[in-house]
């Protein structure tokens, strides 16, 4: 795991844009897998801002979102789809046909979730992955003593995640109960995983899911399998990490071609 400590949420958005812009410009097909929630919001709009001055091309790109809550119309205002359209698919010229969302209304669930792991496969697999991270650990809605094999899936919300979440919705009572969400393994099997968090509430999240062992109360862990993942984090979020001058040393000596 490469670990990148920044001073504040907004140099990890704009760090993880650039991130995403480097693999577009190298692929402009790339395959792309997207979370929602407040920590993507400045990336989100530094690639709107790259896409408008700087002409990165989305026009190639696919998408594959993480989680979406189940029983709830795309155009509901606390949907991940409607979440996406706002905050980035309507201001760049990605394609429509190029996205893909997990339906909560989808009628027959795992015939969906099945073919939603077949549309990954047929794209080529997902280039790069970007995660959020809850405060319990969860990565898309993967809660804890998720299997860390686990594939697209309905999940049922922890309580903490529903209370997380109920500043988006009017109530607490209204966050629905259930998500769709990609599993653990099929987030494995992304080529580049980019996990971003900001904030003291994550500092215990992330130390378990950088130097805690790997179990599947902290769904996050598995990601020490993966042989690709930077995990992008605030100082804020960086506070409990044991080895964190390591880390520190270990970014700032990078040689020159490595750097962003
Ligand atoms: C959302 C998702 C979740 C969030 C996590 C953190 O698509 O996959 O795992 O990334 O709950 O949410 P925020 O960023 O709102 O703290």
């Amino acid at each position: 795991m490469e670990i990148i400590i920044q001073p504040s949420a907004q140099e990890v958005g704009i760090i993880a844009a650039r991130m995403v812009a480097q693999i577009i410009r190298k692929k402009p097909y790339a395959v792309l897998g997207l979370p929602t929630g407040s920590t993507p919001l400045v990336m989100y709009k530094e690639l709107i801002r790259m896409h408008r001055e700087e002409k990165l091309d989305f026009s190639e790109v696919i998408t594959f979102n993480l989680d979406e809550y189940v029983g709830i119309s795309p155009e509901h205002p606390c949907s991940y789809n409607y979440y996406m359209y706002t905050n980035f698919f309507s201001s760049v010229n990605i394609k429509p046909h190029n996205i893909n969302i997990p339906d909560g209304r989808a009628r027959d669930i795992p015939k969906f979730c099945t073919e939603f792991e077949r549309r990954i496969v047929e794209a080529g697999r997902i280039d790069l992955q970007i995660l959020g991270i809850g405060a319990d650990g969860h990565i898309g809605f993967n809660e804890p003593t998720s299997s860390l094999a686990s594939r697209t899936r309905i999940k049922t919300l922890m309580p903490q995640t529903r209370q997380d979440n109920a500043r988006f919705f009017p109530s607490l009572d209204e966050v629905p109960q259930h998500s769709l969400t990609m599993g653990i393994g099929t987030i494995m099997e992304a080529k580049q995983c980019l996990l971003m968090a900001a904030g003291e509430k994550k500092a215990e999240a992330i130390a378990k899911t950088v130097e805690g062992p790997i179990t599947a109360i902290v769904p996050a862990s598995a990601l020490q399998f993966h042989q690709h993942t930077t995990v992008l984090i605030d100082e804020a979020a960086a506070g409990k990490l044991a080895r964190r001058e390591y880390y520190t040393k270990t970014f700032d000596e990078k040689p020159d071609w490595q750097h962003l």
